[in-house]
């Protein structure tokens, strides 16, 4: 059985939360929509495309920095203890971790997606046979659904992705508190972070040149148009990414090209010629900025690889 917190609606049901979501972000002086939207099962696909980019090193340089220091990571779990993913998705990240697990070891993937972890479970039941899946439907960033029963076990938790580059210094600061909480005083947590860098590397990242961020932008106006209301024609919508050098991050926005009216609900929303809904953040840190977000938080750091360009902290 699949742990389910009550906040979490089942995949694929209109959702009263996304409709208010909407009409929020959309009623602000800076037009927003959460980046969380970006991924029903279409997105989730582009996105998917996207890690594959020859401008998208970020997958790649995580995927090799988990492979070399595999053994540094996995090297001192024993058996009782439980290996957690905050935001698992496929957890196929994983892979070059789990084969280095000590059989009987408790996985708990975590993802907002029951359909994700369904699918996960089945394939790391085959590939793994000596691993305990127990995966919990529930938001990584309250973690309230986590199994009573595993409270009291050493866990090493895994945030992977650079997922973590979504929120603002003071909330990653504060999830990491939080988490500190529920996984326990002697948790340790692997961490996947984009580094800081030249703004030219980091805006080819987000504006590749086969167009395919565009379309992964442009996905929450047309999920908006499946899921709610048509209220978006799509080609009066061009995907911008900006690098905030004051802020450290990449920007994506969704630009209107023309004065227009927009439609939901009930609601109308009016665009000048040029204007933007911002769509996400995408926050860049040196080594130093992360300590500071990270000693905040109450944790340590551990240990930290790099192939300069991507970040890996191990932290306890
Ligand atoms: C999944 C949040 C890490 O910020 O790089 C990729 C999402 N947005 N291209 C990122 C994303 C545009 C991605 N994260």
């Amino acid at each position: 059985m699949l742990q389910t917190s009550h906040a979490v609606a089942a995949d694929n049901v209109v959702d009263a939360e996304f409709v208010k979501a909407v009409i929020h972000g959309l009623a602000q002086p800076q037009k927003t929509l959460p980046c969380r939207y970006f991924y029903d099962a279409r997105g989730s696909d582009i996105f998917e495309l996207i890690t594959e980019l020859p401008e998208y090193y970020l997958t790649r340089s995580e995927a090799a920095l988990l492979e070399e220091n595999a053994s540094a990571i996995m090297g001192q779990l024993t058996p009782d203890q439980v290996i957690v993913e905050l935001g698992a998705g496929s957890s196929r990240k994983m892979d070059t971790l789990l084969r280095l697990a000590p059989n009987g070891v408790t996985f708990v993937p975590i993802d907002v997606s029951r359909h994700a972890l369904t699918e996960a479970r089945t394939r790391l039941a085959a590939k793994f046979p000596g691993l305990v899946v127990r995966p919990v439907v529930d938001d990584f960033s309250t973690l309230d659904a986590f199994p009573a029963d595993l409270r009291h076990r050493k866990k090493l938790g895994f945030f992977l992705g650079s997922t973590i580059g979504n929120l603002d210094p003071k909330h990653a600061s504060d999830m990491l508190r939080s988490w500190r909480r529920t996984l326990g005083g002697n948790a340790e947590l692997v961490i996947g972070v984009d580094l800081l860098k030249d703004e030219t590397t980091l805006v080819r990242a987000y504006n590749d040149a086969a167009g395919i961020t565009a379309q992964f932008n442009l996905n929450i106006l047309a999920r908006i148009n499946r899921e709610i209301t048509p209220a978006f024609h799509l080609p009066s919508f061009e995907h911008r990414a900006v690098f905030n050098a004051d802020k450290s991050r990449i920007e994506m926005h969704l630009v209107s090209k023309v004065s227009q009216v927009v439609r939901i609900c009930g609601q109308t929303f009016s665009f000048t010629a040029g204007e933007s809904i911002h769509t996400e953040n995408s926050y860049k840190h040196s080594s130093s900025a992360f300590r500071t977000i990270v000693e905040e938080a109450g944790w340590r750091i551990g240990r930290m690889w790099t192939d300069g360009l991507f970040s890996l902290y191990h932290l306890a």
